[in-house]
């Protein structure tokens, strides 16, 4: 079982990965609540899933502005720095390979996570969609457009983490510019109503993320920076519009000449028939992408061994990203090596607050 291409070492910019098996980006709200600082037990959680070829971090809030999901934590402080210092630590001494995934959540933030101040977006349009507070989900509000100001400072925000994961140990960072977030509220016609730089023709609404792109690798490196981008559909404003799939390809292939660390790419979520994304169902995702991006592509959606195998012999794609498998499997790695069953996730523990179904999931044999 040896020769499955998952398992064959990978390149990735100056790191040398072990296999090609990526953990997805998975928020699991084991945050400490009130300053945003890692716990031990997140310590433990990642260190067990160390021999995934490549950790991607669950999703973390740049700046307090950029905070917007409760129980999730930080790096913008010392004290996030040194929290993220222990997680960082554990999968190293195991041999792992982590990066941290930025996270600014504009709009879908809420004012109970904000004391009171209306989180900030593109435009004032709410999304539409639901937000994590303390106290339970609530549906979102209709944020405050951002000043040209706030847009810089959130640009210098963006680097400043990515400064910050390096200090923490982290080996790169990833910007997460998909999913519902105010880099996707910035690219989305539906929640970009400016008219200034940063709203009309779809190169200024993709203008903020270049921007934060490029502080990013001026701070860290082309090397060490990601990026997680795909056309999406989903509730509310974020349903696909005639203009999801264009922005997505010139977004992707200006990337290209960036040169970063990879692309990571989801394929559908939901079911895109009747929708503008309709052709990119399923496989269609990578097969249109791929001649797109130059540079490593991380594939990822409702993955098992035999779809990740044959997708990289296929040549769509480097590396393939494995989330829900990674909740309940911390030692998936082995079980492809050996064929054993996959354990099932236990989804009502997911967004518990401790180590009950986060990190007392049994390996599959003693490591
Ligand atoms: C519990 C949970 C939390 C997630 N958190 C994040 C996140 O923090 N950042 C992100 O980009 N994607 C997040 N995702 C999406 C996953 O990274 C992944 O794209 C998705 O689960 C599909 O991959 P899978 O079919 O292998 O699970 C999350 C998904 C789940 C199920």
């Amino acid at each position: 079982m040896s020769e499955q291409p998952l398992l064959t070492p990978y390149r990735l910019g100056d790191l040398e990965l072990a296999n090609r098996i990526v953990m997805a980006p998975l928020t699991r709200m084991r945050a400490h609540p009130v300053d945003h600082v890692p716990t031990a037990v997140m310590a433990e959680y990642y260190a067990q899933r160390a021999t995934a070829g490549l950790i991607i971090s669950e999703a973390i809030a740049i700046s307090p502005d950029g905070f917007g999901w409760a129980d999730t934590a930080g790096l913008w402080s010392p004290e996030h720095v040194r929290g993220w210092r222990q997680v960082t630590d554990e999968v190293h001494k195991r041999g792992g390979k982590i990066i941290a995934q930025l996270w600014h959540t504009g709009a879908i933030s809420h004012p109970e996570l904000r004391d009171g101040a209306v989180p900030l977006s593109a435009s004032d349009v709410d999304p539409g969609q639901v937000s994590v507070t303390r106290e339970g989900r609530k549906p979102t509000v209709a944020p405050r457009p951002m000043t040209t100001e706030e847009i810089q400072t959130t640009v210098r925000d963006y680097a400043r983490a990515a400064r910050n994961a390096i200090e923490a140990g982290f080996d790169g960072v990833q910007v997460l510019a998909n999913y519902l977030y105010l880099i996707a509220q910035f690219m989305n016609l539906s929640t970009n109503r400016r008219t200034d730089a940063y709203g009309g023709a779809l190169e200024n609404r993709a203008r903020f993320l270049f921007e934060v792109v490029e502080s990013v690798v001026e701070t860290v490196g082309n090397k060490r920076t990601g990026i997680k981008l795909s056309p999406m559909h989903e509730g509310g404003a974020f349903a696909a519009n005639e203009e999801t799939l264009p922005i997505a390809e010139y977004a992707i292939q200006k990337l290209s000449g960036y040169h970063l660390s990879h692309l990571l790419l989801m394929g559908n979520m939901t079911d895109f028939t009747g929708t503008p994304l309709q052709k990119l169902t399923g496989d269609g995702m990578f097969e249109h992408f791929r001649p797109l991006y130059e540079g490593t592509l991380i594939a990822n959606v409702m993955m098992d061994r035999d779809r990740g195998n044959r997708l990289i012999s296929s040549g769509l794609a480097d590396l393939v990203a494995f989330g829900r498998p990674f909740i309940s499997n911390p030692d998936l790695v082995e079980r492809y090596k050996i064929g054993a069953p996959l354990a099932d996730v236990d989804w009502t523990t997911v967004y518990a607050s401790d180590a009950t179904g986060y990190s007392d999931y049994p390996m599959s044999q003693p490591i």
